[in-house]
């Protein structure tokens, strides 16, 4: 066992696949070859495959796998053309919702305060947030001080926001630390330098809101076959958040089933 404790692993399908019979099948295929003993499995597909995605989970009566959505809106209800809320995610099974994933904060200029709000919507709803934060490369290149001012601006206005608001602070809450710069790139960030930047946020976390708060840290950005285990034996880990990865089933099961 990599993991101390049973890992969280999300499989962020991002835009992905084409078409709801794919949708189905990748499941399905997850469903037949992954040992859920060991991990606590959430899938959070293009929001359209949902609804068919929870009707397949319930006839499956896979145990520990769970439902996200990859966004929601920082509203509850309302004229907000385009949009889809909480309570509507919820509906359809989802217990996760990704939040300020760094494609959206780069190509849908979502900012730390949305993020933040967004983030509150989801704790308020009993929705548990996984919130992305991240260094792009220009930021990695300024050095380990500038990397650590980013993340903590990053989590600064999620953390004002979750101490002073009556949330329950019971709640799982995941942080997802994902450097921009790894995503889809196939360039993990080295294993030691992982730990260090988790461990970081983990402090400014413990920190910030002066109270255990029920926080995991995962890994994301180009988690693959040939570098899981290495990052997976990082004691600042608690799970991984796989994007590329998580549409290879066999490369997939391969990850999930040797945590
Ligand atoms: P990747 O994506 O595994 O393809 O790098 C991770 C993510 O964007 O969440």
């Amino acid at each position: 066992m990599l993991f101390k404790e049973k890992p969280i692993i999300v499989a962020n399908w991002k835009m992905n696949p084409i078409n709801s019979k794919e949708a189905k099948e990748l499941l399905d295929l997850y469903i037949k070859t992954i040992n859920f003993n060991n991990i606590n499995l959430v899938v959070a597909p293009p929001v359209i495959y949902l609804e068919l995605l929870k009707t397949l989970l319930i006839s499956s009566k896979v145990n520990n796998i769970y439902l996200s959505s990859q966004n929601i809106c920082s509203e509850y209800v309302g004229a907000f053309t385009g949009e889809i809320s909480v309570g509507m995610v919820k509906d359809v099974g989802c217990k996760y919702t990704i939040i300020g994933h760094s494609e959206r904060r780069q190509y849908y200029q979502e900012t730390n305060e949305l993020i933040a709000k967004k983030c509150l919507t989801a704790l308020n709803s009993k929705l548990i947030p996984i919130v992305c934060v991240g260094e792009t490369k220009q930021q990695l290149e300024q050095g380990e001080m500038e990397v650590k001012s980013i993340l903590n601006k990053q989590l600064k206005f999620i953390l004002d926001d979750y101490a002073n608001q009556s949330v329950d602070k019971n709640l799982e809450f995941l942080i997802a630390y994902e450097p921009v710069w790894a995503i889809g790139s196939g360039l993990s960030a080295d294993a030691s330098y992982i730990n260090n930047i988790c461990g970081y946020i983990r402090e400014a976390i413990t920190n910030a809101t002066d109270s255990k708060i029920n926080v995991k840290i995962l890994y994301g950005g180009s988690v693959n076959k040939d570098n899981f285990k290495s990052i997976f034996a990082l004691p600042n880990i608690n799970g991984a958040l796989i994007g590329g990865g998580s549409l290879i089933p066999s490369e997939f099961a391969t990850i999930c089933n040797n945590c």
